[in-house]
C-alpha cells in the first residue's frame, strides 16, 4: 500500500469556513470511504506563553495524554503546577473550539448531530516508551474503548502535530476496514453470559456493552496480540510534520502511531445516520458479515 492511497491531502489553510463546496464533497466522501484527511499547511498557534507546556513533564503519570472534559472543562492527567493549569485548559480549549469551527465548515453536513467528546493533548514521545500489548498504539489497531461503549456511534478525530522541534508523528495506516474485519472477526469469541451487565453495574462501562462494542473490543485486541497480523497486515507508512492537521474515523482506519511528540487531538461522536453513507460504518459492515443486527 502507499500513503496516496490512504490519505486525502486537501489545500485547507483555516480553522474556519467557509470552504469550497467541491472540497467539502471531497472531504466528506474520501473521509466515510476510511481514508485520513490530511492539512499539509494548518498549523495549530501555540501562544508564546504557553511555549512550555510543550513538554513530557507536563503529562501526569496515568496514561498517555492529558485530557480536557467538553461538560466540566477539568483537565485530568496533568503534572503542571496548579499555576499553569488554566494555560494549559485554555490552550486546550482553543484548540476544540477550532477543531469544532473546522469540522462545521468542512464537514456541515455532520454539525447537527456531533457530539463533543474529550480534547487530549499528547505530550510524551510515543518510540521508546514501555507499553501492555493491548494498549500500545505502535500497533495496528482500529479504536475500541473498555469504559465507553458507543453502540455503533462513529469515533472521528481531529489531530494537530505542534512539535516545537519539528518531529514529524509517524503513523502506519492499514487495510481497509473490511478486510481488517475478515481477518478478526472469527477470532471474537461470544461474551460470558453476564459480564455487560456486571460491568455496568460495577461501573466499569458507562453503559451496558452491547455486541457491537464487545466485537469492536475483541478485534481491537486479538489484532495487537497477533504477531502474524502485525508483520504481515498491509500497511503504509505516513508522516505528519508539525504544522499538519489530520481528521480520521479512527473507529475505521487501521492505524499505529508509532512515534512523535506534543499532538492535540479532539474526539467528536456520530451517529450513523449522520453519514452521507451509513453502509460505510463499521457497525453496517459487521452487520452485513455477521447477518445480525449488533445493536438493540
Ligand atoms: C492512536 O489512536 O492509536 C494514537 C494516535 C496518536 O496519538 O497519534
Ligand atoms: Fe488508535
Amino acid at each position: 500500500m502507499t500513503a496516496d492511497e490512504v490519505l486525502e491531502r486537501l489545500p485547507v489553510t483555516a480553522w474556519h469556513g467557509p470552504f469550497d463546496p467541491a472540497i467539502q464533497a471531497r472531504a466528506i466522501e474520501a473521509l466515510e470511504c476510511g481514508k485520513v484527511l490530511v492539512h499539509p499547511d494548518l498549523p495549530f498557534a501555540i501562544e508564546p506563553r504557553e511555549a512550555r507546556l510543550l513538554d513530557p513533564a507536563t503529562l501526569g503519570e496515568h496514561g498517555k495524554n492529558v485530557s480536557l472534559d467538553p461538560q466540566t472543562h477539568r483537565l485530568s492527567n496533568t503534572a503542571v503546577p496548579a499555576a499553569d493549569a488554566a494555560l494549559l485548559a485554555g490552550m486546550m480549549q482553543r484548540f476544540a473550539d477550532a477543531a469544532l469551527a473546522l469540522l462545521t465548515g468542512l464537514l456541515a453536513h455532520y454539525t447537527a448531530q456531533l457530539e463533543r467528546a474529550r480534547t487530549s493533548f499528547r505530550p510524551a514521545e510515543i518510540e521508546g516508551r514501555v507499553y501492555s500489548p493491548r494498549r500500545d498504539d505502535r500497533r495496528l489497531h482500529v479504536d475500541a474503548f473498555p469504559t465507553r461503549p458507543l453502540a455503533g456511534r462513529r469515533i472521528l478525530r481531529v489531530f494537530c502535530n505542534v512539535a516545537p522541534d519539528g518531529a514529524a508523528r509517524e503513523w502506519l495506516v492499514g487495510e481497509p476496514f473490511v478486510d481488517y474485519a475478515r481477518t478478526l472477526l472469527a477470532r471474537v469469541k461470544a461474551p460470558v453470559p453476564g459480564t455487560a451487565w456486571l460491568l455496568h453495574q460495577l461501573g466499569l462501562t458507562k453503559r451496558r456493552r452491547g455486541q457491537y462494542d464487545h466485537i469492536m473490543l475483541g478485534m481491537h485486541d486479538a489484532g495487537k496480540f497477533d504477531a502474524g497480523y502485525q508483520a504481515r497486515a498491509p500497511r503504509a507508512a505516513v508522516s505528519f510534520p508539525p504544522g499538519t492537521t489530520w481528521i480520521c474515523f479512527t473507529d475505521q482506519v487501521v492505524h499505529a502511531a508509532l512515534s512523535g511528540h506534543c499532538a492535540l487531538e479532539q474526539t467528536f461522536h456520530l451517529p450513523i445516520a449522520a453519514m452521507l453513507h451509513p453502509e460505510q460504518s463499521p457497525l453496517r459492515v459487521l452487520e452485513d458479515m455477521t447477518g445480525r443486527r449488533l445493536v438493540v
